[in-house]
């Protein structure tokens, strides 16, 4: 399957071509599209019979009274409840939520973790995922999960979606596409895809094997960050967002739809695909974006500025400053300040950093932090960079100095993060990180004006 290619039976509106084939540019904005003309109603979302025969019904991605309300029109061929039927509880043992803490595993200290290597086939977008870390609390809808995915098959006439979670997903090996309701979906290293709550999908493997990072927030949706006194410009703009154009398919096929309930997985058996939207407005989508379109701002004189300012989206608390999650980026970019130490300082965070890396080197640690690799540093820990990483850039020319060949991220949170069993005993944990620290000298000896 090429990326033009669609699935089979799938009827798409017809879009833009060109860079925006297939999607709708601008985070936030108030999408309209329809697979086959005159499907979408004018000038009202509940005519007494649409068009086509369609029925006509509102996902709701808010309460109807938050400011802005989120919500998604749909004309569909039949009203989701034909796509429920009983359910049945199923196990996906590697998929953890939180609340989940394992008396038998230590979630204090400094970790770090090789690839988790494609050790086995068969495994789909739900058999294949790996948490990693859990923090909050799922019924309660705060917190969020951190997953390794591992995905070598489509999914075949079976169907997701998750209730209790939005879903950022970072690939670092393979493409993927989400065939959803509101349309499709290719993503591939450097680029994230946001799956919102509620949201039926699929996933299909485009180049496999498949593997990435996944943070699922419990939380209120991801947003922009006000950009304050940086203005209107740079960072993540909102025209490089991209949500899919309107996709439908007519398919009469058994099909299985599973359920992520409050931290339980619930299958129903269904007669048909549940992706019969055929024309869709509304401001509450799936999208896409290009990590390489990300504009940093940094230093211009002096000093290293808080990792904040590398914030792509944030998904709010409640606490005004104070995120459930901000999903951080830390990609090429020139250093130039002078008289400074340019990697990231020794530090201590209420908030808990859980990163990956997709490809590259990352500054604060040379070597060890590998792509495909992840680094957990909780609550109120200790951290900075290894002895190697502290020496030479203490002693470093400082001319402007181009960072290259790194793109790394953080999913950061106000709660600590909580190891699954996983983490600890399976994947491949490296037991030495700790040790990195270990040859940092004292250079103190009471002298005035040593360094
Ligand atoms: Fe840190």
């Amino acid at each position: 399957m090429t990326r033009h290619d669609l699935p089979q039976g799938m009827v798409r509106a017809p879009s833009h071509t060109g860079p925006h084939e297939g999607y709708m540019p601008g985070w936030g904005n108030d999408f309209e599209t329809e697979a086959l003309p005159g499907a979408l109603p004018q000038g009202m979302n509940s005519p007494q019979k649409c068009d086509y025969g369609l029925y006509g019904e509102q996902l709701s991605g808010t309460a109807f009274t938050a400011n802005p309300p989120e919500r998604t029109w749909t004309y569909r061929i039949r009203p989701s409840v034909k796509h429920s039927a009983r359910y049945t509880k199923i196990d996906l043992p590697y998929w953890k939520s939180a609340p989940c803490v394992d008396p038998d595993v230590i979630s204090l200290g400094q970790y770090r973790w090789n690839p988790v290597p494609h050790a086995e086939t068969g495994l789909t977008w739900l058999t294949g995922m790996r948490t990693m870390t859990t923090a909050g609390d799922v019924n309660t809808q705060v917190g969020m999960a951190s997953h390794i995915y591992l995905v070598t098959d489509s999914m075949e006439d079976a169907y997701f979606y998750s209730a209790d979670s939005e879903l950022l997903v970072v690939p670092q090996e393979g493409r993927l596409r989400f065939c959803t309701e509101l349309g499709l979906i290719d993503v591939e290293p450097k680029e994230i895809a946001i799956i919102p709550r509620g949201l039926v999908y699929r996933v299909e493997v485009l180049d496999g094997p498949c593997r990435g990072f996944v943070c699922e927030n419990y939380g209120q949706k991801f947003e922009m960050p006000g950009r304050g006194p940086i203005g209107a410009n740079c960072m993540a703009n909102p025209r490089d967002f991209k949500a899919p154009v309107a996709a439908f398919e007519d398919r009469e096929t058994p099909s299985t739809l599973t359920i992520k309930w409050c931290g339980q997985f619930h299958e129903t058996q269904i007669a048909q695909s549940p992706l019969d939207v055929v024309a869709w407005h509304g401001n509450y989508a799936p999208y896409k974006y290009d990590l390489r379109t990300y504009c940093p701002v940094g230093a211009i004189l002096f000093d290293h500025p808080d990792p904040s300012i590398f914030t792509v989206l944030t998904a709010p608390s409640g606490v005004p400053g104070t995120a459930n999650i901000d999903f951080v980026l830390f990609r090429e970019r020139w250093m130039v300040a002078e008289n400074t130490f340019r990697p990231p300082w020794y530090h201590k965070n209420i908030m808990s950093e859980l990163m990956g890396n997709i490809y590259g080197q990352y500054d604060a640690k040379p070597q060890g932090f590998v792509p495909g690799g992840m680094s957990l540093h909780n609550m109120m820990l200790p951290h900075g960079p290894d002895r190697d990483a502290f020496e030479k850039a203490s002693n470093a020319n400082l001319g402007p100095d181009k960072l290259d060949n790194t793109m790394s991220f953080m999913f950061e949170t106000r709660f600590p993060q909580h190891l699954t069993r996983f983490a600890a005993q399976e994947a491949p944990l490296q037991d030495d990180y700790i040790d990195c620290w270990d040859s940092l000298e004292k250079k103190f000896d009471g002298t005035p004006g040593r360094k």
